[in-house]
């Protein structure tokens, strides 16, 4: 086998650089980019000039406000564990907050106010830091908070506040009373807040059927939809919305997604870039920033107006011997068990004498493949595989009802979709051999698919999967607990069935195993009992621990040692 081939290509790819839009200022630009080979933040002029690089690995960044170059980012200070602290950055000095080390799920200010959501072992807390006053926590819960923005008078966020694992509802804390409410349109609808204008709050909720964008106004306990001057989006059926956000001028703007593709508007207008997914956008008078990419188009940031064309402002273009290995792309559905419609992208390579075929099985479980940049997607199919990547039940992208599939049944009905997907690869002739693969919850999808399924596949690799819900729940921070009590949606009974390790005998197929050391979402401890029972019971499998690294992907090292790996053992055992 020509490993030095494989590695020159997957050299290629993984060094593509990247560009994610954090915000834009007066003055500057905000962005993470791993061009210096760690994901780090960096800041430049508006034409992408003059780049400063911030810090380097920051686990999250707040948002910038267009009159002061000023931002709060997390810093893991737990080798990978997630345990982090803050930051403040402004103008070039950098403060760190007095605080115990959390997992941080988001960050927010104010002016002279910081808010922050995170999780420690016992609840999951929100803590707000006033102008020169003592860091105080305003809020604790069992459940999942996200704070979202801050103003002079409220603290907003969402959360699943009302314990039911179908609703999300939103949090308001009132910063002159100090009071918090839980608002909710409807009960048992899923809401998820974004922004706030003038004690207006913009949200996206499924409480009349569909999910649309509305806005509640907390002065006038006033609930309606936005009207937009624009009426280019009338002529869009999205199936879901992935951002939304108030301009700091009041405008919205949104980013819809219909079938695996996003499109960008603002006021209704519709915004040029190319074909693919924006992710984020930012607007300073009637310039617009974006953050794009494609399946054939790496992370790149844009800029355009309503009705112009766009300039790439910081991006790469790919090489040409890695343009010419990647085949067609199309979007197909097929049917599952049960008849439903599994979209899914089938991704074909145009190495020659390629014959077999993976399936990428995305995690979360509650996100989605889709026409953006995938570094583990392009490296297989750069390798010579065919790739499905199936947006199974319970995946994003298609609205509330087909995303909720999965409550309650996790490595039921998704898997057997999976399953189905390995049958479309058959009889449409994808591939000869069939491997499966996938990270965290497409890990926990590969495990479990080996015993469920054991003569199906010819190989599979698991990267910081999980193998023992039971042991995992142990081991998990309050938020990790709480997520997985939603997942299971009540059906503690299904976690044995559901872990792998409970069937070992099972498996038939080689196994290639990667987990982060440091993991604190999907624990390598009951991965390496699981190791040792593939051992004892002569299983043919090979393991690789990553050192010193945590869930999240900080490096370009780290996606070498979870990638080439596993396209050496795919080479092996599919050929
Ligand atoms: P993900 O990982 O696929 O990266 O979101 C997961 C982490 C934890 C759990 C599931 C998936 N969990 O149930 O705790």
């Amino acid at each position: 086998m020509v490993y030095l081939d494989l590695l020159r290509k997957l050299d290629k790819i993984v060094k593509i650089p990247d560009y994610h839009l954090i915000g834009i200022t007066k003055d500057k630009l905000y962005y993470i980019s791993n061009v210096d080979e760690t994901y780090d933040l960096w800041c430049s002029e508006h034409n992408g000039n003059n780049k400063i690089k911030i810090v380097s690995k920051p686990l999250l960044t707040s948002r910038v406000r267009k009159n002061r170059n000023k931002l709060y980012f997390s810093l893991d200070v737990s080798k990978g564990k997630e345990l982090a602290k803050i930051f403040c950055w402004e103008e070039g000095k950098i403060k760190e907050i007095d605080m115990e080390p959390i997992r941080i799920f988001s960050i927010s200010y104010y002016e002279d106010f910081m808010v922050y959501s995170g999780s420690s072992q016992q609840e999951n807390v929100v803590h707000l830091i006033r102008k020169d006053s003592e860091n105080e926590k305003i809020f604790s819960t069992k459940s999942w908070i996200f704070i979202a923005d801050i103003n002079k008078n409220f603290v907003i966020g969402s959360g699943t506040l009302h314990n039911n694992p179908k609703s999300m509802e939103i949090f308001i804390y009132d910063l002159n009373k100090n009071e918090y409410k839980v608002y909710t349109p409807k009960e048992g609808s899923f809401n998820t807040v974004s922004s706030i204008h003038e004690n207006k709050l913009l949200f996206a909720s499924n409480f009349e059927g569909r999910k649309k964008l509305y806005i509640y106004d907390i002065s006038y306990n006033e609930l309606y939809e936005p009207s937009f001057e624009g009426k280019d989006y009338l002529n869009y059926n999205f199936q879901d919305y992935t951002s939304y956000y108030f301009t700091e001028d009041g405008k919205v703007w949104f980013i819809g997604l219909q079938d695996y593709r996003g499109y960008a508007f603002l006021d209704g207008y519709k915004i040029n870039h190319p074909e693919g997914t924006p992710t984020f956008l930012d607007v300073l008078g009637n310039e617009i920033f974006i953050s794009f990419s494609s399946l054939k188009i790496p992370y790149s940031i844009f800029k355009t107006k309503i009705n112009n064309g766009w300039e790439k402002i910081l991006g790469s273009s790919l090489d040409k011997e890695i343009y010419e290995s990647l085949g067609e792309v199309s979007i197909i559905k097929y049917k599952s068990f049960d008849g439903l419609e599994i979209p899914s992208i089938v991704y074909k390579t145009n190495v020659p004498n390629s014959k077999n075929a993976i399936i990428y099985v995305h995690g979360g479980p509650w996100s989605h493949v889709g026409d953006f940049w995938t570094p583990s997607i392009i490296s297989l199919v750069v390798s010579g595989f065919n790739v499905i990547a199936p947006n199974f039940r319970g995946s994003t992208g298609y609205g509330e009802e087909f995303r909720a599939l999965d409550i309650g049944d996790p490595g039921g009905g998704d898997l057997k979709d999976i399953v189905y997907a390995r049958n479309y690869v058959k009889e449409n002739k994808l591939g000869e051999k069939v491997a499966i693969m996938g990270y965290s919850y497409g890990g926990f999808m590969s495990y479990l698919a080996t015993v469920k399924e054991p003569d199906l596949w010819d190989a599979a690799v698991a990267g910081a999967g999980v193998v023992d819900w039971e042991m995992m729940y142990e081991l998990a921070d309050a938020a990790f607990k709480h997520f997985q009590d939603i997942l299971f949606g009540g059906r503690n009974d299904l976690r044995k069935d559901r872990s792998a390790i409970n069937f070992v005998e099972k498996i038939k197929v080689p196994i290639c195993i990667i987990h982060p050391q440091n993991d604190s979402r999907t624990p390598l401890k009951p991965v390496l009992k699981y190791i040792e029972k593939l051992l004892e019971q002569g299983k043919t499998f090979e393991a690789h621990i990553i050192p010193d690294m945590g869930h999240i992907i900080t490096s370009i090292e780290d996606v070498y040692k979870i990638l080439f790996p596993a396209i050496v053992f795919l080479k092996k055992y599919l050929g």
